[in-house]
C-alpha cells in the first residue's frame, strides 16, 4: 500500500528537523506523526518516514521495532492495553484481561471483528497505585477497573462517545 504525509503533516516534520542539528533524532517523532496518520507504522509507512527523512530503511526499522508503542500492524481503533503486572495483578487484572477478552469476543492479542478493539496485555504502566488499569492507545489511562467500569468504557467507546475519564478516575495523565 501506498501512504503519503499530508501537506501539514510534512510542514510539521520541516519543524521537528529544524530542532536538531542532524536529521536521525527526528525519527522517533515522525514516526509518531506517521502512527497518528495511519493508525500504525506497517513496513511501507517505514519507508515513507525514511524516504522523507532521508535516513536508511534499516535504521527507521530498527526505531519503530524497538518500541512496543509504535504498531508495526493494522489494529483497531482502540487498542486496549491492559496492565498483569505484579500491582495489577494482585488487584484482579486477569479478571479484567478476561472480562475484556469474554465482552470483545477475542483473545488477548486479537482485534474485534468490526475493527474496533485491539486487545493487548502488557507490563507495568506505571500507575500501580490505581490497579488494575489499562490504557487507551498508549495514551489514556483508566484506573481501579471494575467490570462495570469496563462496561460502561466499551459502550462510550462503541458509540463513538469519549468516555468521561473524571469519572474513571484517571488522576495520573490528562490531555486536556
Ligand atoms: S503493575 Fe500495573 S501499572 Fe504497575
Amino acid at each position: 500500500m501506498t501512504y503519503e504525509f499530508t501537506t501539514e503533516d510534512l510542514k510539521e516534520i520541516e519543524k521537528i528537523k529544524s530542532r536538531y542539528p542532524e536529521v536521525k533524532p527526528a525519527t522517533l517523532p515522525v514516526l509518531w506523526i506517521a502512527q497518528n496518520r495511519f493508525g500504525h507504522v506497517d513496513p511501507d509507512v517505514q519507508k515513507l518516514v525514511a524516504a522523507t527523512l532521508d535516513l536508511p530503511e534499516a535504521h527507521v526499522h530498527g526505531v519503530a521495532t524497538f518500541y512496543t508503542q509504535y504498531y508495526k500492524e493494522k489494529k483497531g481503533k482502540y487498542v486496549l492495553d491492559v496492565c498483569t503486572c505484579l500491582s495489577c495483578q494482585l488487584c484482579g487484572g486477569y479478571d479484567m484481561l478476561h472480562y475484556l477478552e469474554e465482552k470483545l469476543g477475542i483473545k488477548t492479542g486479537e482485534t474485534s471483528n468490526d475493527g474496533m478493539f485491539t486487545l493487548n496485555q502488557v507490563e507495568c504502566l506505571g500507575a500501580c497505585g490505581y490497579a488494575p488499569m489499562l490504557q487507551i492507545t498508549n495514551d489514556k489511562y483508566v484506573n481501579n477497573l471494575t467490570p462495570e467500569k469496563i462496561d460502561k468504557l466499551v459502550d462510550s467507546l462503541k458509540k463513538g462517545e469519549e468516555p468521561s475519564y473524571e469519572k474513571m478516575e484517571m488522576p495520573l495523565r490528562k490531555n486536556n
